[in-house]
C-alpha cells in the first residue's frame, strides 16, 4: 500500500522519527490531560465519607509521626485474595481526604484500610502497648509512651486550617469548634451535640484508652477504629456512569 510505504522515509530517518513521535506524544497527552482541567472532580463521590473529626486527625498525626506506614499499607486492592482477607476493595473516596494518602507500600504488618471495628479499643490499647502480649509471634515495636503523653489539642486548629487549604471542606464551623470537638469526641457523658451536627451522627464518642485525660493513644485508637467503616458496603453500588 502506497501510505505505508510512505512510512519508510520516516523509519529511515531518525530526526524525522523523533520530531513525529514528539508529536504523536504531545497530541496524546494533550487528549488524556486536557479533560481533567475541565471536570471538576476525578474520584466518584461515595455517602458517608466525611472529613476526620479533630480527634481522628490527631490520631492520624501520631500515626503518620510513628511511620505506621512503613510496615502497614491502607489499600485493598481489588484481587480476590485481598478482598477475602479485608474486605471491600478501597474506594478512592476514602482516602479523598487524607493529605498526604496513607497507601503505603509495604506490608509487614496487615493492611489497615478496613480495621475500625475488627478489635475492641481494649485490644488496641493491649496491642499497642505490646503487640506481644496479644500476638506471640508479631514483630511490630511496642507503643506503650503513646498512652503515657496526654494532648490538649491547642494546635489541632491548625492541622484542621491546613487541611482545608489543600481542599478538605472543613466549615467556618468546624474550625472555630475544633478544640471543643476534640475533646467532644472522648467524653460520653459531656455535650456532643456539635460533634455529632458538624460530622455525622455516627461518629464514635468514648474513651479509647480508658484512662483519664486525652492521650496519643486515644487520638490514634479513635483513628483505627474510624478505617473504613465511613462507607457502608451493603448498600454502595458503584456508579458505572462515573
Ligand atoms: C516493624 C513493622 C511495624 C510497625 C512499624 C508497625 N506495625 Fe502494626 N503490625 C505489624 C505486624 C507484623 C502486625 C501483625 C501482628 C500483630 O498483630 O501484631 C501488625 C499488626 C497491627 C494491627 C492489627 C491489624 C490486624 O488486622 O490484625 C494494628 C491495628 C497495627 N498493627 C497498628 C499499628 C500502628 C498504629 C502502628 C504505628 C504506631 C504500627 N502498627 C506500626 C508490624 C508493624
Amino acid at each position: 500500500m502506497a501510505i505505508l510505504d510512505k512510512h519508510k522515509v520516516l523509519e529511515k530517518n531518525a530526526t524525522l522519527l523523533l520530531a513525529f513521535s514528539f508529536l504523536v506524544v504531545t497530541v496524546g497527552g494533550i487528549v488524556e490531560i486536557a479533560p481533567l482541567f475541565y471536570i471538576e472532580n476525578t474520584i466518584e463521590e461515595v455517602d458517608g465519607v466525611r472529613p476526620y473529626t479533630p480527634l481522628e486527625l490527631a490520631g492520624r498525626d501520631v500515626y503518620i509521626r510513628e511511620g505506621c506506614y512503613v510496615c502497614h499499607s491502607q489499600m485493598i486492592r481489588p484481587m480476590r485474595d485481598e478482598v477475602e482477607r479485608y474486605g471491600h476493595y478501597s474506594l478512592a473516596a476514602e482516602s479523598m481526604y487524607d493529605h498526604p494518602f496513607q497507601w503505603g507500600s509495604k506490608r509487614t504488618g496487615p493492611d489497615l484500610a478496613r480495621v475500625g471495628g475488627r478489635y475492641s479499643d481494649e485490644w488496641h490499647v493491649d496491642h499497642l502497648r505490646d503487640p506481644q502480649s496479644v500476638v506471640p509471634e508479631s514483630v511490630m515495636p511496642k507503643y506503650a509512651f503513646l498512652e503515657r503523653k496526654l494532648i490538649e489539642g491547642e494546635y489541632i486548629i491548625d492541622s484542621l486550617k491546613a487541611h482545608k487549604m489543600v481542599g478538605v471542606p472543613y466549615t467556618d464551623e468546624m474550625l472555630e469548634n475544633a478544640q471543643a470537638d476534640f475533646q467532644a469526641q472522648i467524653d460520653p457523658w459531656g455535650d456532643t451535640d456539635g460533634l455529632f451536627e458538624r460530622y455525622g451522627e455516627n461518629v464514635p464518642v468514648r474513651n479509647f484508652d480508658g484512662q483519664p485525660g486525652i492521650s496519643e493513644a486515644d487520638a490514634l485508637i479513635a483513628y483505627l477504629q474510624m478505617l473504613g467503616t465511613l462507607v457502608d458496603f451493603s448498600t454502595f453500588q458503584p456508579d458505572p456512569n462515573r
